[in-house]
């Protein structure tokens, strides 16, 4: 093991220069330099009558204008696909306001416009209604369960790069669908914690469980154990069956990589949302109790298998506060989400909520150039 010294990432490609109102902006001016202060960006015209709205502390908006139906409303988005995905390159996330999506299906034509090529939902990790035609709900969790940052899937070989919410019902409170940039984050990480990670990456153990968690089952779409043994085998996951035919898996991934497109580096893995110390006090003691130190169904380790403090915990949770950005939901909103640039999460909520995602645009991640390479440790964490 090389020691630890300082945080060196290889040189990224040259980014492309992406066409904002007409003039090139060079995105050399958002590589990540790990400066924590950079100016805030003011509103930008991001294409031909299309306003883009960049409000501190939320997503950039876009109001769509009036349309009586969906048809005239798939015609403007497909007119301003371009121009959305510009900005998704350069903010990470973009909502659309105002637009007359009010069902799966229409959900459906505007994700049609919006992403290339579906992405699969492996390794599922939360219940979610299935809409067909690739819709599912966001999450079925319960409302008052908030939900940390994360990139989708980051722990899988392949990724979707884009994600499309859209929100059939808004919640009376809380609810938004939160967004952070993951660039930002990894420059306002501490060094120390920063340099542990670009060195060994994070690891994932997960139990399964009808009672806590998902069923294997569920989370790998089978009922058949060799079909998750040969899929752990292709996908570089270490696998164990236990006493009582539960399965646990470990997993070790990079949590920096690189942006295909934009060569940026980001913060890229699921490591504070199911790290031990963000439970609940309480939630943990019963859990540690229930299924024992190495039963929780989500546990994360730095990528050597050493733990991290609860103080380094709560470093990375206010990194992670401090890059939220929020807009409650409206009936119609679409949040397109770049999920290499940006993290997504969840607020609590209280009433009816009906939010809609699909994935897409798919991406190995080979092609974002992980720091640490994936492996499948066969032992448990030391203490
Ligand atoms: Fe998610």
């Amino acid at each position: 093991m090389s020691p630890t010294t300082a945080t060196t990432f290889p040189q990224p490609p040259a980014p492309p220069d992406l066409a904002v109102d007409g003039t090139a902006l060079s995105l050399t001016s958002v590589m990540p330099d790990l400066a924590v202060d950079r100016p805030a960006p003011s509103p930008v015209s991001a294409g031909p009558d299309l306003a883009v709205h960049r409000p501190a502390g939320r997503p950039p908006i876009v109001q769509a204008p009036y349309f009586p139906a969906l048809d005239p409303a798939v015609e403007w988005l497909r007119d301003h696909r371009a121009a959305l995905r510009a900005e998704l390159l350069r903010s990470g996330s973009v909502m659309v306001r105002g637009l007359p999506v009010a069902d799966a299906a229409d959900f459906a034509r505007a994700r049609d416009v919006l992403i290339e090529r579906p992405a699969g939902y492996k390794e599922k990790a939360t219940p979610r209604t299935d809409f067909g035609e690739g819709v599912f709900s966001s999450t079925d969790l319960p409302a008052a369960q908030p939900i940390r940052l994360h990139n989708e899937n980051s722990y899988t070989l392949e990724f979707p790069g884009t994600l499309l919410f859209g929100c059939l019902v808004a919640p009376e409170e809380g609810g938004a669908t939160t967004v952070g940039d993951m660039r930002e984050a990894l420059r306002r990480i501490p060094e120390s914690l920063r340099a542990r990670f670009a060195e060994h990456g994070w690891l994932l153990v997960r139990n399964y469980s009808d009672l806590a968690g998902l069923p294997w089952q569920t989370s790998f779409a089978t009922e058949d154990p060799e079909t998750v043994e040969a899929y752990c085998r292709e996908n570089v996951i270490g696998h164990e069956w236990l006493a009582d035919g539960e399965l646990r898996t470990r997993q070790r991934r990079s949590a920096v990589v690189t942006h295909p497109v934009t060569g940026e580096h980001v913060w890229f893995n699921h490591f504070t949302f199911w790290n031990r110390w963000t439970l609940d006090a309480d939630v943990r003691d019963v859990l540690l109790d229930t299924y024992g130190d190495d039963g929780l169904p989500f546990d994360t380790f730095v990528g050597d298998g050493s733990p991290i403090s609860e103080a380094e915990a709560a470093e990375l949770d206010r990194v992670y506060t401090e890059v939220t950005a929020r807009e409650s939901w409206q009936r119609g909103d679409l949040l397109l989400v770049d999920n290499i640039l940006s993290a997504h999460g969840r607020e609590s909520y209280r009433g009816d909520r009906k939010i809609l995602v699909a994935m897409g645009d798919p991406v190995p991640l080979a092609a974002c150039r992980p720091l640490t390479p994936p492996a499948a440790p066969a032992a448990a964490p030391k203490e």
